[in-house]
């Protein structure tokens, strides 16, 4: 009997330490586990409290990426690349690799008169032949700085058409578009076919970009080129100043090439007209720079779309398409 007892229990202490053993190792496995998680959790996280943002940004994918990683302003050195350029008759996909910004030199302040520009020029005999230059599509630093210099070297000005969605990213751009004289014009905030909004979307396209514009410069653009040419149907209506269209169009967007664009400047060289160019492309720049001196030469005076009506005193209203001036 004693014995059996004693088997027994010998029998039930090996079954309990099996059972023991059994769990201390389920213990130490659970616990080695959570350990190798927590580890793993940890060193996830070390590259975030190491580089912050920056690497939310770059590992994301998608539109917001875009977002994330879309330079804000403040320094033009780092101004960004063409968001888009849609060309005035074409869709067309930007390829502008070129990240080199020009330095901005910034002009002497005047106090501000009424009017498109902040300076107004010396002087234009309207007796001698003048063209008035449009840029679209920007502001873009890289290539309006170019455009810029050769317009200062020249005593000449232009037409700016700006898109008001970049004018945030180009303020001292366009502070030196304006300071220099040269006219800021109305390109719409987010270059949509305005044929193909309402009314009131039309309204806010113009306006919104006219806020954007005067916030950096403390006047408001009075003209407007419509995107894509596109002036027909409710929008003449809607757009309540005068539309600047062009009589010569370089398309510059579509042969990004410095002679071709160069040649059709210097074919179209005439009294009144209005030239149509895109500052999104250096080749584009590169045959402004060409181009200029040898206008120049012929006696051209370059000026700004409303020096060039008010010089030929035709009144540019509002509602009305112009093209040139014959
Ligand atoms: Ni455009």
């Amino acid at each position: 009997m004693q014995r059996d007892i004693r088997n027994k229990y010998k029998r039930i202490s090996k079954v309990q330490l099996k059972k023991l053993r059994r769990k201390r190792w389920r213990a130490t496995f659970i616990f080695s586990i959570r350990v190798m998680l927590v580890m793993t959790v940890l060193m996830g996280c070390v590259p975030f409290f190491v580089f912050g943002k920056e690497l939310a940004g770059s590992s994301a994918s998608g539109p917001a990426s875009e977002i994330i990683a879309s330079p804000t302003e403040t320094d033009p050195n780092q101004e960004t690349e063409p968001i888009h350029t849609i060309p005035e008759t074409k869709q067309e996909t930007e390829t502008a690799s070129d990240k080199q910004e020009q330095l901005e030199s910034a002009a002497p302040t005047e106090a501000p008169q009424d009017g498109e520009a902040k300076k107004q020029p010396s002087f234009i005999d309207p007796s001698k032949p003048m063209i008035a230059f449009t840029f679209d599509d920007g502001p873009y630093t890289k290539v309006d700085g170019r455009i810029l210099n050769v317009l200062e070297n020249h005593g000449g000005r232009a037409t700016f058409f700006v898109v008001g969605s970049r004018v945030g990213d180009y303020k001292e751009t366009l502070k030196r578009i304006y300071d220099s004289g040269s006219e800021i014009g109305n390109h719409t905030y987010s270059h949509k076919n305005l044929q193909k909004l309402d009314a009131g979307s039309i309204v806010s396209q113009v306006e919104a970009t006219n806020d954007a514009v005067e916030a950096v410069i403390g006047q408001r653009p009075k003209l407007v080129r419509v995107p894509y040419g596109a002036y027909r149907g409710q929008v003449s209506d809607a757009v309540r100043y005068p539309m600047i269209q062009w009589n010569v169009d370089t398309r510059d967007w579509e042969s990004k090439n410095k002679d071709a664009v160069l040649n059709s400047i210097l074919s179209n060289a005439k009294d009144g007209n209005i030239i149509l160019m895109h500052d999104l492309y250096p080749s584009t720049a590169e045959a402004f720079e060409e181009a200029i001196p040898l206008l120049i030469e012929r006696g051209f005076q370059l000026v700004t779309v409303s020096e060039l009506y008010a010089s030929k005193g035709i009144p540019l209203e509002a509602g009305n398409v112009y093209f040139n001036v014959k």
